[in-house]
């Protein structure tokens, strides 16, 4: 089988979150189960200056305006296709948001134009190269399953799948480009494109596919009801015998404590005791006095869905029960603040790291004792995944994916031998400083703690599961 796989970024050549992460992991994730994935990106700055070698392999005197060209190359030995046009994507600085923070002015013409570049690749648009299945990502990509939809009669057209990483971004735009999109009108309607009055590319894409699914079981069952399903409820409804929750595997060759280049010490389930050189450096990095107590930390986006707000609110009592902190992230400007002064009230406790830095990322999970990800809703997560590898327990928000991958350390979890983090029910001040509580405790009987450690790290978090859920997805929808 061979599956297009397009999306906005894909690691390690351009990467805003865990989007990126999954996009990349994809093609070995599948490769085992006989489909062979080709990744369609956009040619930023960062993405070509990297390519090396390359071919262009087609030409678009225009691509809904603007001059294109697809260039071939290839990711960690997987093909890789770029959409060069410098019109929509040579530009430094943020994938999404100009040097101002706002979103770019022709975001509805950069993604329609990656979109429709895909539905060519899937139908007869480009000679010589032919899909199976065009698997679309997140609204940045939504377009194409509209666009293979609306093929030519005749032309044979590819299957779609559209997978939902956040259904909280949608890419929703003024009617007035209906002209550019070039899509037949009688589809700005309920049934089509149309969303509140504007153009929804998710709500299309969703409307359009031959398959939704969503990164884990339990939020493709959240977004069925109004709080998750951020006004796209009734719709995922309507599709719910086409919609399915594939959890997220990690990538083993990026997220391995034995072979991670990031640590200063690498270990496995086996030599916990080594991590303890990765804590002293980080103690170091982060500004923390050396101790043997607990280390928290987080690894996120600064934001209200990541319940950074909450934590906020809890870090004086994280401080008065014995804990440290140290945390890397970054995003709202007044998160960012609120941090930054409880680095200054807690000298030596709190070490916060505003920024985006991927090593680092690496070290907090491979030296501290506990990742804190108090999320409000979260559609799969990674870094609790990465944490489970890295013996670093997760405490999570009981939602989406965190609820699908966590087992909580309650007494019954304990007796069995099946705890591998701890779980918490309702994000709040309350709730999230309980938890933190029982992982301060948990910690203190130092032989339980190393068994969650060693359960989490042997759990399986790999992508063999749901590479295989996927094949058999996509086989489904070639035999209909
Ligand atoms: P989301 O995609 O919603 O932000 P995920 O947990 O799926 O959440 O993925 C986040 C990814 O981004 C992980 O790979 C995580 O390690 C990484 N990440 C988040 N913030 C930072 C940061 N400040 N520095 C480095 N990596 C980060
Ligand atoms: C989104 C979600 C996150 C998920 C990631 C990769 O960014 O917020 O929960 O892990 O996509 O699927």
């Amino acid at each position: 089988i061979r599956v297009l796989s397009v999306a906005s970024e894909a690691y390690p050549l351009v990467k805003t979150g865990g989007l990126a992460d999954v996009v990349g992991a994809l093609p070995a994730a599948l490769a085992s189960y006989g489909v062979e994935v080709t990744t369609l990106i956009p040619g930023y700055p960062a993405v070509t200056a990297t390519l090396g070698k390359t071919r262009a392999v087609h030409r678009w005197p225009a691509l809904l305006g603007t001059p294109a060209r697809l260039l071939a190359g290839d990711i960690e030995g997987h093909p890789l296709l770029v959409l060069d046009a410098p019109d929509l994507f040579a530009r430094d600085g943020n994938l999404y948001t100009d040097p101002g923070g706002k979103d770019w002015h022709d975001n509805w013409r950069r993604f329609a134009a990656l979109a429709r570049a895909a539905a060519d690749l899937g139908s007869s648009g480009v000679k010589g190269r032919g899909y199976d299945v065009v698997h679309a990502h997140d609204w940045q990509a939504a377009l194409a399953p509209v666009y293979l939809r609306h093929a030519p009669a005749g032309e044979r057209a590819a299957r779609s799948v559209i997978t939902i990483h956040n259904i909280a971004f949608q890419g929703w735009f003024d009617p007035g480009i209906l002209p550019w999109l070039a899509l037949p009108d009688d589809l700005f309607t309920v049934d089509g494109i149309e969303f509140y009055g504007g153009v929804g590319y998710l709500k299309g894409g969703m409307q359009a596919a031959d398959a939704i699914t969503t990164v884990s079981p339990s939020y493709a069952q959240e977004i069925l009801s109004p709080e998750f399903g951020m006004g796209l409820e009734g719709l995922v409804a309507a599709r719910r015998d086409r919609v399915s929750g594939i959890v997220n595997g990690i990538d083993p060759a990026i997220w391995n404590p034995a072979t991670d280049a990031a640590l200063p010490a690498r270990y496995t389930d086996r030599t916990l005791g080594k991590r303890a050189a990765n804590k002293r450096e980080i103690e170091a990095r982060f500004g923390l006095e050396q101790g043997d107590g607990p280390i928290f930390t987080v690894v996120s986006r600064l934001t209200w869905q990541k319940g950074m707000d909450v934590l906020g609110e809890c870090v004086d009592d994280l401080v008065a029960m014995g804990g440290r902190l140290a945390l890397l992230g970054s995003g709202d400007p007044a998160l960012e603040d609120a941090f930054r002064l409880a680095a200054d009230r807690h000298p030596g406790r709190v070490g916060v790291m505003i920024g985006y830095d991927e090593p680092v990322s690496h070290l907090l999970q491979g030296g501290t004792d506990a990742i804190l990800i108090p999320s409000r809703f979260e559609p799969c997560g990674l870094t609790q995944l990465y944490g489970l590898a890295y013996g670093c327990v997760p405490v999570v928000a009981r939602t989406g994916g965190l609820a699908d991958t966590i087992i909580d350390a309650n007494e019954a979890a304990l007796a069995a031998g099946v705890a591998t983090g701890i779980q918490f029910a309702g994000v709040s001040r309350d709730a999230l400083t309980a938890a933190i509580a029982r992982a301060v405790r948990l910690y203190a009987d130092r032989k339980t703690w190393t068994t969650i450690q060693q359960r989490g790290m042997r759990s399986d978090f790999s992508w063999d599961r749901s590479g295989f859920r996927y094949a058999q997805l996509y086989r489904g929808l070639l035999d209909q």
